[in-house]
């Protein structure tokens, strides 16, 4: 039996993932490559691995028989409007290794994309297939990344596939460094100190969604029949849609004693300014059944008591339930 390669399996998305399919497939079936080392946790088998070194990427998937790859290394949003140059490098030459190596051996293949796919001129309700003019580094990346892989499924017959993922709030692993990560240290901050400084202004409405949702949308969509599909590799998936001003409200019906100022970071809220406030996933939902399971009251709920639950010294703190 071929195993699954999951590449960037250290960030926050491959922290769900792996654990994810490891359950599905069975862990000695998944291996899991970043190019830090993991922690003592991780209970698959792993791979010290540069996804943009195509030598060495060819020998492991030769060497663990790989048949299914999920790439995930990439620069987020502010860091790659930080460091432009060394996000193209990563997120567009290191995609072209991936989509090589999975041309050659014969690998199915994930590549997740981004609503910073979309830009300023994107209907603030993104459809599914409209204009794409992103001004952010990452945005030019994921848009490039998109058109790509579908050249790859449409001249070299690859199964690739992929999401527009919007924010992830998750309690694994914390965000890489993107626009959205107000939306996971928040919970951490109100947890530890009762009070958030957010690097966003409080009417900023941006499409977002808790890990478990993205987890059980990325299984399903590699699960699915592609035959009847009309896209492909960058599905619109849509569960919720709130400002920093909501989140904060939702999570003080929880705390009552959390407060929250703003401190708007010029570089985020610029990108966060330019994406649109929800997506039309209705592609989704018909071509492979999408349905999302959680509103933001389940995640608020669900993320304290999970944070709570790896951090015991924060069940006596005085915000505590
Ligand atoms: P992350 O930054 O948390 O993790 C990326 C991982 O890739 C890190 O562990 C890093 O060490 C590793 N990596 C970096 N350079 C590498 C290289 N050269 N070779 C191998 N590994 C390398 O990112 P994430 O949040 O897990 O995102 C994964 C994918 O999903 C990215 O393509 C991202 O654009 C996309 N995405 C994420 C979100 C989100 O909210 N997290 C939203 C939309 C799309
Ligand atoms: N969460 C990601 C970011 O903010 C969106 O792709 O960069």
């Amino acid at each position: 039996m071929s195993t699954t390669l999951v590449i960037g399996a250290l960030g926050q998305i491959g922290s769900d993932l792996v654990p994810a399919l490891a359950r599905q497939d069975g862990a000695a079936q998944v291996i899991a490559a970043d190019v830090r080392l993991p922690g003592p946790a991780l209970n698959v088998p792993f791979e010290l691995l540069d996804c943009t070194d195509a030598d060495s990427l060819h020998a492991l998937v030769v060497r663990r028989e790989v048949g299914t790859i999920y790439h995930l290394a990439a620069l987020l949003s502010a860091s790659a409007e930080e460091r432009p140059h060394a996000a193209w490098r990563l997120n567009m030459n290191g995609l072209l290794t991936v989509l090589e190596e999975a041309r050659l051996g014969g690998c199915r293949l994930f590549v997740p994309s981004s609503v910073a796919a979309f830009g300023p001129l994107t209907p603030v309700h993104a459809p599914q297939d409209t204009v794409q003019r992103p001004v952010s580094m990452y945005g030019v990346t994921k848009v490039s990344g998109e058109l790509l892989c579908d050249y790859y499924a449409a001249h070299f017959g690859l199964d690739v596939r992929g999401l527009r993922y919007p924010g992830l709030i998750s309690s694994s692993a914390p965000p890489g460094g993107g626009t959205t990560d107000y939306a996971v240290e928040i919970f951490h901050a109100a947890l530890e100190h009762g009070h958030y400084t957010c690097f966003l202004r409080p009417d900023t409405r941006l499409p977002m969604m808790y890990m478990p949702d993205a987890i059980r949308a990325t299984l399903e969509l590699m699960r699915a029949d592609p035959k009847q599909w009309r896209h492909r590799n960058a599905f619109n998936v849509q569960a919720l849609s709130f400002t920093p001003q909501e989140l904060a409200d939702a999570i003080q019906r929880h705390l009552p004693g959390f407060t929250m100022r703003y401190e708007p970071d010029p570089v985020r809220q610029a990108i966060a300014d330019s994406w649109p406030q929800s997506t039309d996933d209705s592609a989704a939902r018909s071509e492979w059944g999408w349905q999302p399971a959680y509103d933001l009251e389940r995640l608020c709920a669900d993320m304290l008591e999970r944070l709570r639950s790896l951090t015991p010294a924060l069940q006596g703190h005085h915000y505590a339930k």
